[in-house]
């Protein structure tokens, strides 16, 4: 039997093709999303029903994969989603949903896993953060503020993990194909009075764009499984095209007026495709 992975958020995107990817490669992956409980599956995987928004949710699926592969030594913490709006016009309630689901979601994974690991003395934890967890763009700014505490307290994690022999990895990935347009809600502030209209529309047409013609959600899932198969487990895997790579090392360099001259009207200009 091969290593055993627990991940969230396997029904879809690139949790789906992450899951299957591991599976090829020889790991027994136990896989949780909410729609496995309505009879979705991924191929390879064993598929349970999970919210890691709610408590009972986690319980029962860990109890039930504990049942089937015993303990984990991997988390792969994919579960998330993303509602795009103006930072002013988020209801409170979108903010939480995207931290509960994207942040807390996770947080809880890995306090019902860490014990486990520490008691087998070694485990790895992967936490999928997003190029937004190391920058900002318009219109992003709930999903950005999650990815960023998922940076955080992934940091904070590895620390106090590593004594114990747990690892941990964050995944940057930047766009990719994931076809998951269900998980892109638009904020209902952003009504057709709001001052942000012509801004949003082509922000978000620019964001449509960028995802449409991203890279190969199937190449991360290979990459992930590689990550895992080495002996150290690298800090951090950012799995992005050249430009996006850019932009990091740029938001790092320059001064944060001159990048936002530069990235702003990137996202003004309308995209057609
Ligand atoms: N796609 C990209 O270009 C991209 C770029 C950077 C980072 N990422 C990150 O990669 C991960 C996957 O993104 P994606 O765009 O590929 O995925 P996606 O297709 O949007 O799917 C999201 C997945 O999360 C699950 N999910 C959502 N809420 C959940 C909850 N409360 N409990 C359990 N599962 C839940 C969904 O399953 P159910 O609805 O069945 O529960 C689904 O499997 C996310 O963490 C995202 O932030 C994606």
């Amino acid at each position: 039997m091969g290593q055993v992975v627990w991940i969230t958020g396997a029904s879809s995107g690139l949790g789906l093709h992450t899951a299957q990817a591991l599976a090829r490669n020889g790991f027994t992956v136990v896989a949780g999303a909410r729609s496995f409980g309505k009879g979705k599956k991924a191929e390879g995987c064993q598929c349970l029903p999970l919210d890691v928004t709610d408590q009972k949710s986690i319980d029962a699926f860990a109890a039930e994969a504990l049942r089937l592969q015993g303990t984990p030594d991997i988390l792969v913490n994919c579960a998330g989603m993303l509602i795009l709006g103006a930072c002013e016009s988020y209801a409170l309630s979108e903010l939480r949903q995207v931290m509960e689901t994207n942040f807390l979601g996770q947080a809880a994974m890995i306090s019902k896993v860490m014990p486990l690991m520490r008691e087998k003395g070694k485990g790895r934890i992967v936490n999928f953060s997003s190029i937004n967890g190391l920058l900002g763009i318009p219109f992003e700014g709930a999903y950005t503020a999650s990815k960023h505490a998922v940076e955080g307290y992934s940091e904070c994690l590895s620390y106090e993990a590593r004594p114990f022999g747990i690892e941990v990895m964050l995944v940057e990935p930047g766009d990719h194909r994931s076809g998951s347009a269900a998980y892109r809600k638009h904020s209902l502030g952003m009504t057709e009075d709001s001052p942000y209209k012509a801004a949003f529309a082509a922000g978000t047409a620019q964001i449509a764009h960028d995802e449409a013609t991203g890279s190969d959600p199937d190449i991360l899932g290979e990459k992930i499984a590689r990550a895992l198969k080495r002996k150290r487990l690298p800090r951090r895997l950012r799995i992005a095209k050249a430009d996006q790579h850019l932009a990091v090392v740029l938001h790092d360099l320059l001064l944060p007026g001159l990048f936002e001259r530069i990235i702003g009207p990137y996202y003004g200009k309308k995209k057609s495709s």
